[in-house]
Formats: structure tokens, sequence, C-alpha cells
């Protein structure tokens, strides 16, 4: 196969599926929600390395925004998007409509997610992750595929769907990709299209605290290091909303430099909402 395959309905994937798997075929699966930019292609590239097609699901979840006006603006160039995908071999696209995702007996599954949903992205976007949760799981459903690509810029939800997939007994292996950056460490991210040169620029200001603080580990007082780090940002054109400094698997926050420990941060330049994390201690630091 190598012409770009569009599946709109969940029966007409669920056979290519049975067909391709039945064949020998290996298959990885990358969520998105369109709009996809260089970060998104680079989960498509990673995922064609380890599977022989890729299922990439374009599909603006409405159970995780929180704000109806976030939903409503969020770009749908689908056009665009299939053009991008069609550059590559072996790609299926699932453009399903919210009636094939939920049709009226869906259920989703309800999930105890503990300390993974007490900080951060879970406060400021109530319900978010619940919503996130209910899409993959159904996504999984329908593809079941043998890996899953999520990228690292969104830890949080990363690590929800590691435990997610554990919980609920999901064979899928799930790869998490290095967060894919501007050459001025900005995170790529489907809102960057909304900021200007200037507040493109203004906003390399995450990057370098996040740097700052795996720059100061151990060289510096934790507490201290946090505090600059924060005043670096509320010192700039940007409004703060959180930088904490995590564990990245209970999403629990830490407060010595801890092995694997991530810088998590949320900031508004103007009205987009701008997030972006770092390792700040290796994770073999004390070996
Ligand atoms: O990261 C995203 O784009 C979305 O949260 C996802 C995983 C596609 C679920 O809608």
């Amino acid at each position: 196969m190598g012409d770009l395959v569009v599946c709109e309905k969940v029966n007409e994937l669920r056979a290519l599926m049975s067909q391709l798997k039945a064949d020998g075929n290996m298959i990885s699966f990358v969520p998105t929600m369109g709009a996809l930019h260089h970060g998104h292609i680079s989960l498509v590239e990673q995922a064609a390395e380890i599977g022989d097609f890729v299922v990439v699901s374009i599909f603006v979840n409405p159970k995780q925004f929180n704000n109806q006006n976030d939903l409503l603006n969020y770009p749908r160039p689908i056009d665009e998007d299939l053009g991008k995908l069609s550059a590559h071999k072996n790609m299926i696209a699932f453009v399903p409509s919210e009636e094939e995702i939920y049709p009226a007996d869906f259920e989703g599954h309800i999930l105890d997610l503990g300390t993974l949903v007490k900080g951060q992205e879970a406060i400021s976007r109530p319900g978010h992750f619940e919503g996130v949760v209910n899409v993959v799981s159904r996504l999984f459903d329908i593809i079941e595929p043998d890996y899953a690509v999520f990228g690292e810029k969104d830890y949080q939800q990363l690590a929800i769907i590691k435990y997610m997939t554990k919980a609920l007994g999901y064979d899928i292996t799930i790869i998490g990709a290095d967060t894919i950056r501007e050459e001025t460490g900005l995170a790529s991210s489907s809102r960057n299209i909304r900021l200007n040169e200037e507040d493109r620029e203004k906003s390399t200001i995450l990057f370098k605290a996040l740097s700052y603080l795996k720059q100061e580990a151990f060289k510096t007082e934790f507490d201290l290091s946090l505090i600059r780090a924060r005043d670096m940002i509320k010192q700039s054109d940007l409004k703060l909303e959180y930088l904490d400094i995590i564990d990245p698997d209970t999403f629990e926050l830490v407060y010595d430099w801890i092995p694997g420990s991530r810088a998590c941060v949320a900031a508004n330049c103007g009205d987009v909402r701008l997030i972006d994390n770092l390792e700040v201690v290796p994770k073999g630091a004390f070996c």
C-alpha cells in the first residue's frame, strides 16, 4: 500500500485492521486532534519505524475541552493534514465523526487517576484528562494497535495514558517521543500558529526557565532555583500559571533534586496558553 487510506467509519477501520493483522503486520498508532505540525510528523515517523502500518486519528475530542470557545476555535485544516500524511507510505488516516466515536450507547471507562490528576493541567483544565482517557481508550478498542506513540510535550497526559494502558489491561506498548522544538527552544504546538513573531520570541522564556533548572540541579539549593525560575517567567511578558517540579510517574511534587524529576510549566502569552516540560535531573543521577 502506498497511497493514504482515509477511513471515516469505525466498521471500515476495524475490517482493515483485521485484514492487516491477519497478514502479519504490526500496527502503530498516533492519536491527534489534527492541525498537524512537524512535532506530529515526527511522531508519525517514529511510529513508521516500529510498525508496518501507521494509523493516525484526527478527531477534535469535545470531551477533553472545558472551554467551549477553545473547542470552537480549535483549528481543523483537514485537507492540509491529509496532504501531509499522504507524503508517507503505509499510512491510514482515521477521521471519524463525533457519532462514530461516541455512539448513543457509549460508556466510557471510569478510572481513579489518583495523584496523576491532583495538580498542574488537571487543576487548570478540570475534566480534561477524563476526556482524554475516554477518547484514547475508545480509539485503542477500535484500532487495537501494537504500539501507540505520544509526545512528551504533554507529559502528564503521557503518564496518564501509561497508567490507563496498564489499569485497563491493553496489550499496547506506549512510546513517549521527545518534544520537538523550534531553533529557539520553543516547543512545537498547534497553538503556536496563533503567536506572532514577537510572541514567539517572548515565549522562549519557558524553555529558558526549564533549562535554568536543569543547569542548577545539585549546584544551587532546590527551593531557591525554583523561585528564580518562576521569577524569570513572572518578570517576562508571559503570565505564569504554574512551574512545578514533579515525580514523572506519580506527578507528585518533589522537594529536592530527585533522579528523574521533571519541571512542568504552563503560562499564557496573550490569550495563547502554552505548556512545556523538561527532565531536570537525569534518571540515573545517583547510580
Ligand atoms: O494530545 C492530543 O492531541 C490529544 O489529547 C489526544 C491524545 C489526541 C486525545 O484527543
